[in-house]
């Protein structure tokens, strides 16, 4: 596996690829890797020719406060998995390289980022769209790969390809979870024994949701009830959104009579967790 740090390296190995004839899938991470990435490798692996992933966290995407610093980070461990799925590049800048002196270019979307995580993260999906659109430019992939986890920043991301023309094929994996249910987060790793009860009352609801569906419930606030109630039999949980919306626009919905998003975001202790489903009715 060759580990890339500079923009300029990247874009000309990205552009010898291009012209042996390789399709280039592309993997764009923070690190502290687990099952869920590799997912998104694995997949890549079976429509393209050369795995490109990258490592960077982002300080773009992280408001003041939030928790840049204490991101877990373990570059030796993900170097070891990352060659054992056989990824060929790892592309791992600092924030120097992406973000040096002058900087003032950011990608903004006008209406996805006002719905769910983007209320209470204001910057967030402006920094997520602009270190996309950066990594993309760099490593030029044919393919790249997105997580359903994150289903917000998989629209936002699947909206800025087509509303700039990138020449890009966006293809989303389903959710990874543990074995109890709980999606699998680098942010799992602030957890306490004692708040993993507590963390798995997110997928917990989603089934419970499901559920009334299939029961024939169809008003979305009492599904929306129904998940609280769960949520906040828990100490220490503190709900941000829980939401039941169109799963293009993200804008709410009351009834469940089509397919909808549910899509939500709590935090346990200090550690902020999401989770969602579709429901189908
Ligand atoms: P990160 O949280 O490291 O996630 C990288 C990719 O892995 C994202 O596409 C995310 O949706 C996917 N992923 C995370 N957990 C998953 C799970 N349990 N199952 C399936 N896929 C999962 O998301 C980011 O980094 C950043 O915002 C980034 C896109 C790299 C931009 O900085």
């Amino acid at each position: 596996m060759d580990v890339i740090s500079s923009v300029r390296q990247m874009q000309d190995c990205a552009e010898q690829l291009r012209y042996s004839g390789k399709k280039i899938g592309f993997v764009p991470t923070m690190g502290y890797l687990h099952k869920g990435h590799l997912s998104l490798i694995q997949r890549g692996r079976q429509l393209c020719s050369a795995m490109v992933v990258s490592i960077f966290v982002n300080p773009a995407q992280f408001a003041p406060g939030e928790d840049f610093e204490a991101y877990p980070r373990d570059f030796n461990r993900d170097m070891a998995l990352l060659k054992a799925e056989k990824v060929d590049i790892l592309f791992h800048p600092d924030t120097r390289e992406l973000y040096p002196e002058g900087f003032q270019t950011y990608v903004n979307l006008e209406k996805l980022p006002k719905h769910l995580c983007g209320l209470s993260r204001p910057v967030f999906f402006r920094g997520v769209a602009t270190v996309v659109s950066k990594l993309f430019h760099t490593v030029k992939p044919h393919v790249a790969l997105f997580g359903e986890k994150d289903y917000q920043q998989l629209m936002v991301i699947r909206r800025m390809v087509m509303d700039l023309n990138m020449d890009i094929q966006i293809v989303g994996c389903p959710t990874v979870r543990e074995a109890d249910g709980i999606a699998m987060s680098s942010r799992n790793a602030y957890l306490t024994a004692e708040q993993r009860p507590a963390a798995l009352s997110l997928c917990r609801s989603l089934e419970k949701a499901r559920q009334m569906i299939s029961d024939g419930v169809s008003e979305a606030h009492r599904l929306i009830e129904a998940a609280k109630w769960i949520i906040t039999s828990y100490p220490n949980t503190q709900i941000d959104y829980i939401s039941i919306c169109d799963p293009e626009t993200l804008e709410e919905m009351e009834m469940v009579e089509r397919p909808a998003l549910m899509a939500l975001a709590v935090k346990v202790g200090t550690t902020r967790l999401i989770d969602n489903t579709i429901l189908n009715p």
